[in-house]
């Protein structure tokens, strides 16, 4: 029977887990499967733990979340086809949840397809070499450090790239006495209140750190953008400007002339895709983008047809997403699909990446994900789902934020699996201070 390597249980990992036991549900007798989690649980980011630095074994602590997190897209873009919000939360729920509802739903899933049996938790995979058939893999249990090795036909890599921040350096920050600290290791504002905080990058990080910082009562919060500024209406005490030159003493000086008093710098400069535990040819080298080259249909290494990466993209669509990926994968290993020359597959990849070369704006970029999703889709089983309608949600959500970066999050949009429309939450995203599952399902 074909073994399959799963490494990761965080949502992609999880993904892969449930097209097993569909598969399983329909009739089709499944290979055999063992998954590989370094955390104590699985739920990956979702797992959100107060620590940064490492964890009581000494490895790095992968998690990157914060306390005060809320979903930054509309729930109703990433809902699974087969298990709707309704039906975990048995009634409708605003559309922007916070970290803890969100996960809740994730794990939920999870649990009602008894697939925990497969993981091996507090367990790391340190190293995987192509053994001419399959792969070599060594793995230590975190619990008795004791180290184990094991052969695979099959290896699919889920562990993420948004756990290895990228850490710039400046000059001027060796001598500068305020806290220098990247958004990996941000986990609430509370200590920013009346303090003026620096920010650089133009992403989603330093777009929602800079706000939980405004939330929580910063004195002043500054942007620095290196290309391309985000360009959001700022409400009073923030404001974007160009790239950090430099640090004197405890001011930020800026390109643009801006010389900014700083109490506190957050590094929101992005993620590494590292995989210090594959050998280098097997080893995806790429930046956050929304089609890494070397894999076909976004998830089939080139070079080794056994090996499968999955959400290895920058990311709108996520897990509905990452679900038509682990659908896919599972097809292939299950010879459901056959894997064309390796001239058409070139072809493929080469086409997709220039057409994602040419894009030009958020807009352009919502349809070229959605493409993608609808492409894997067409030659899977899972469930339909109606992209038109999340693309059509994306391009709402992208307005909503161009006309007001406070409120965007108290919009309300329709499920694209069961069609209800969010309820208004009770409280709006810059008042609720209390984010807890049961407030936020408190909507009598
Ligand atoms: C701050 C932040 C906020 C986000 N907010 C949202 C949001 O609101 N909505 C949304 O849809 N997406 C959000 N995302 C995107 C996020 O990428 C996805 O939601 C999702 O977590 C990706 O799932 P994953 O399984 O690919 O990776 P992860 O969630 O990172 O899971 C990877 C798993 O692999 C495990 N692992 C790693 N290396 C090893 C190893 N060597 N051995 C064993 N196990 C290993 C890790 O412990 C982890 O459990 C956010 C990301 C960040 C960084
Ligand atoms: N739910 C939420 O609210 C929430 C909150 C935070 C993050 N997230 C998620 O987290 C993921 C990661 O987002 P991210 O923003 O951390 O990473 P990202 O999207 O990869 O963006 C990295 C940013 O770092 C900037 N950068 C890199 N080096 C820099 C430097 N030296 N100086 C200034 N800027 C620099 C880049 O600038 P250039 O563009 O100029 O290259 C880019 O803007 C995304 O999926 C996002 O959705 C979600």
């Amino acid at each position: 029977m074909t073994k399959i390597a799963l490494i990761g249980t965080g949502p992609c990992g999880l993904s892969f887990l449930r097209s097993l036991h569909q598969a399983e549900k329909n009739g089709d007798s499944i290979p055999e499967v063992v998954a590989f989690e370094k955390q104590a649980d699985w739920g990956g980011l979702w797992n959100y733990t107060w620590r940064t630095g490492s964890d009581q074994f000494g490895d790095p602590i992968p998690n990157s979340m914060y306390r005060y997190l809320w979903s930054n897209g509309p729930k109703e873009c990433l809902e699974f086809a087969d298990y709707s919000f309704d039906e975990h939360f048995q009634k409708p729920i605003p559309s922007f949840p916070p970290r803890e509802v969100l996960q809740n739903y994730i794990l939920g899933r999870a649990e009602k397809s008894d697939v925990k049996k497969y993981v091996k938790f507090n367990t790391t995979v340190s190293s995987v070499v192509d053994n001419g058939n399959g792969f070599d893999i060594t793995y230590t249990n975190k619990i008795d450090n004791s180290v184990h090795k094991d052969s695979f036909d099959k290896l699919i890599v889920a562990t993420g790239h948004f756990s290895v921040p990228y850490i710039p350096e400046y000059e001027g920050m060796n001598s500068f006495p305020g806290r220098i600290m990247h958004s990996h290791d941000f986990r609430d504002a509370e200590e920013f209140r009346n303090k003026n905080v620096v920010i650089l990058g133009s992403s989603y990080s330093a777009e929602d750190v800079a706000l939980q910082c405004y939330k929580y009562g910063a004195k002043t919060v500054t942007i620095g953008y290196r290309n391309n500024p985000m360009g959001f209406n700022w409400p009073e005490g923030m404001k974007e400007v160009h790239y950090m030159d430099k640090i004197d003493g405890n001011k930020a000086i800026f390109k643009d002339g801006t010389v900014q008093e700083m109490d506190a710098l957050i590094l929101c400069t992005g993620y590494l895709h590292h995989f210090p535990f594959l050998s280098e040819d097997l080893k995806l080298k790429t930046h956050n983008r929304l089609y890494p080259p070397m894999l076909y249909k976004g998830v089939v290494w080139q070079n080794n047809h056994n090996l499968f990466y999955l959400g290895m993209q920058d990311q709108f669509h996520t897990f509905n997403m990452f679900d038509a990926q682990a659908w896919y994968v599972r097809d292939i290993i299950m010879n459901k699909i056959k894997l064309p020359s390796d001239d058409e597959i070139s072809n493929d990849i080469n086409s997709w990446v220039s057409k994602e070369e040419a894009l030009e704006d958020a807009y352009q970029m919502i349809d070229f994900q959605t493409d993608y999703c609808v492409d894997l889709c067409s030659a899977i089983d899972y469930p339909k789902i109606d992209f038109e309608l999340i693309k059509k949600h994306f391009y709402d959500w992208e307005h909503d934020k161009e006309a007001n970066i406070l409120t965007y999050r108290d919009k309300s949009f329709s499920s694209p699996v069961t069609g209800t429309t969010g309820p208004s939450h009770h409280t709006t995203w810059l008042e609720a201070m209390d984010d807890s599952m049961a407030t936020y399902l408190d909507t009598k």
